[in-house]
């Protein structure tokens, strides 16, 4: 029998049911497992579908019970047969368990050499090793349902925004840099000795200027580049779904993406997002959950105590008071925690990001308080205290004093450390929420300048308008994050559409006349040809699948990710090029000294 040619497939393995009882088929895959009974070889036979059941017994035909038993893991094999029934035998846990293939031809299309892990759900091999023989991770069934779960989600955004209105629209890769906070990947330019192209960190001046050429409602799925501290939410490349409109205001995009996102959730998981989703100030996000990107599935709130604190017994806070800081805290009912969890565990956490000390307490049924700190408080204290934080006997108390953002980022991430501590986070919620009103600018006191909190191109608030440069720091953003269960899935604004404003931003961002014209000179070109009021947001599509699929590892929903160290451990890229290659594009490697 001659597979391929004259003999087509006719199934995919996943795909058979007891419907499809006595059907003579074709299939072709992966062996998945062999067992030989003496009187038959079983194999699960593989593909993305799914597993089916294959028999070869003697009774049926030699040559190819014989072919069954050299059969071995992954070996790609082309099976001729006929469904039978599996009558007593038949196995629950298998979509096609009903049934088997009762082999009568088949051939080997090619073996396997030994596998340096087991194609399984589960494996005990070490991320490096899963990410060198990535072609081989990606055969195991939990990340092949990750990938389909990720083409669903790409076609569901597509329909989604296309149903909405929307032109896709693709954007060069070869660009100049566009600055979004990090650092940009180059490539040297041949033809232009000494120039460099930037890849893009985002679209963002080209989807703009769509707009100014009149394309309302642009969008794209498409990659970006950014050379930064990699994290287990951050890829050095990744892909936003990317959106632009004109003549809209912040509704406008809140209802498109609240669209989107429900088509997406509907689709993939059945379940109806509420909207609109919840909105929160900036201030309140970081006043309530120490985070601009809050997990809103549980309480656990931070508690200002500065005021209690001020006269406070405990010299650390009386003094942080004084000094200009903030004292902060979050209540645990219940309490519950070992001593040893807390210094060890907890104070780990709010240690790295920079507090100097964790306080805590704990209520005794009496109303006296022990732990850490609990000496230093006075009777009235600790009526004031535990009046403002709704502490009751049992519960424990976890303190911060020092710079706001110190207090925000420690408690912040201690919210969230506690949560898992006590299994507070609920499964199968979704927490949408949109967070607003963000400071136009923030201070770098290492550069002694002001940075853009979102981007350059980011409108500041009207009314902050004509104050710009005098106060820089009381400016409003127009610009909103939509966030996820403590994920930030995306971030936007609406844009500066007037050339005057835009030199207002650069004025504050410290570019001199030059400068804006050799950066920016395009833009603000366009911007005086008339530009229309326009705005947008991204999303990240990696983000957004990770949250979907249940996984807290961007690399899993990455077919071909890079490690933490931006490398690639199955192509070695980056990699040294030859020195003739260097000097085609008119450059020399500058090795670092060895420290
Ligand atoms: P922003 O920089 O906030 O905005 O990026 C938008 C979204 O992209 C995702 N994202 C990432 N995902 C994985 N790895 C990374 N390294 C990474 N960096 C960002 C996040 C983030 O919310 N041009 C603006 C958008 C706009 O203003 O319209 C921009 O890029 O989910
Ligand atoms: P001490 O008086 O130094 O033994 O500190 C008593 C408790 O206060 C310890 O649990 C310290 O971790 C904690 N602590 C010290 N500095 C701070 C701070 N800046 N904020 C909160 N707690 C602190």
């Amino acid at each position: 029998m001659a597979f391929l040619t004259e003999e087509r497939r006719t199934h995919r393995c996943g795909d058979l049911r007891g419907a499809h009882t006595d059907h003579d088929v074709v299939l072709m895959g992966w062996v998945h497992t062999r067992r030989d009974h003496g009187q038959a070889v079983f194999i699960d036979l593989r593909d993305r579908t799914g597993l089916v059941q294959v028999r070869f017994d003697p009774s049926v035909d030699g040559d190819t019970h014989a072919l069954g038993q050299t059969l071995r893991n992954e070996y790609v094999v082309a099976v001729a047969g006929k469904v039978i029934s599996r009558g007593e035998n038949v196995n629950p846990n298998l979509d096609t368990g009903e049934i088997e293939v009762l082999a009568h031809s088949a051939e080997i299309l090619n073996p396997s050499r030994d596998l340096p892990f087991q194609i399984r759900d589960e494996v005990n091999a070490s991320e490096d090793t899963r990410l060198r023989y990535r072609f081989l991770d990606l055969r195991r069934p939990p990340l092949q349902r990750i990938l389909m779960l990720r083409s669903r989600v790409n076609q569901l955004v597509r329909n989604a925004l296309i149903d909405d209105g929307f032109i896709e629209f693709e954007t060069p890769i070869l660009t100049k840099a566009t600055p979004e906070g990090a650092r940009d990947y180059l490539v040297p330019s041949r033809l232009h000795p000494g120039s460099v192209y930037a890849l893009p960190q985002s679209p963002q001046l080209f989807k703009q200027l769509f707009q100014v050429a009149g394309y309302d409602r642009y969008f794209q799925i498409c990659r970006c580049f950014r050379d930064e501290d990699l994290r287990a939410d951050r890829q050095p490349e990744f892909t936003q779904i990317d959106i632009e409109m004109s003549f809209i205001d912040e509704e406008d995009v809140f209802g498109t993406v609240e669209r989107m996102l429900t088509t997406v959730f509907e689709g993939v998981h059945g379940v109806t997002i509420p909207t609109p989703f919840r909105r929160m100030t900036y201030r309140e996000a970081m006043d309530r959950f120490g985070s601009d990107k809050p997990d809103l599935r549980f309480g656990l709130e931070l508690c200002d105590i500065s005021a209690q604190a001020r006269e406070s017994g405990f010299s650390v806070f009386a003094k942080t008071i004084a000094a200009g800081g903030t004292v902060r805290g979050v209540r645990l009912p219940g309490g519950g925690l070992s001593r040893k969890q807390i210094d060890k565990e907890l104070g780990k956490t709010v240690s790295t990001y920079g507090a100097k000390g964790l306080a805590w307490i704990k209520v005794e049924a009496d109303g006296v308080w022990k732990g850490s700190a609990g000496k230093f408080f006075g009777e009235d204290e600790r009526a004031a205290i535990g009046g403002v934080m709704g502490l009751e006997p049992g519960d424990m108390a976890f303190f911060v004093a020092d710079k706001p953002a110190v207090v925000f980022a420690a408690l912040g991430a201690l919210r969230l450390h506690l949560a898992r501590l006590t299994d507070a986070i609920p499964e199968g919620q979704y927490a949408f929420c949109w967070v607003t009103d963000f400071p136009a600018f923030e201070y770098d006191e290492d550069d002694g300048r002001w940075y853009s909190m979102h981007h350059p191109f980011t409108s500041p608030r009207a009314a902050d308008a004509a104050a710009l440069e005098a106060a820089p720091g009381e400016a409003m953003a127009r610009a909103y994050d939509v966030v996820l269960n403590g994920y930030e899935l995306g971030g936007g604004s609406i844009r500066i559409h007037r050339a005057d404003m835009q030199n207002a931003v650069f004025g504050v961002l410290g570019l001199d006349e030059a400068e804006r014209q050799q950066k920016f000179g395009f833009l603000l070109d366009a911007l005086s040809y008339g530009t229309p009021p326009h705005g947008g947001i991204a999303l990240g599509m990696d983000r957004l699948v990770m949250l979907l699929a249940g996984t807290d590892n961007i690399r899993d929903v990455i077919a071909f990710p890079k490690t933490t160290s931006a490398s690639c451990l199955m192509t070695e890229a980056p990699s040294p090029v030859e020195a003739d290659q260097l000097a085609e594009v008119h450059m020399r490697a500058v090795m670092p000294e060895k420290g």
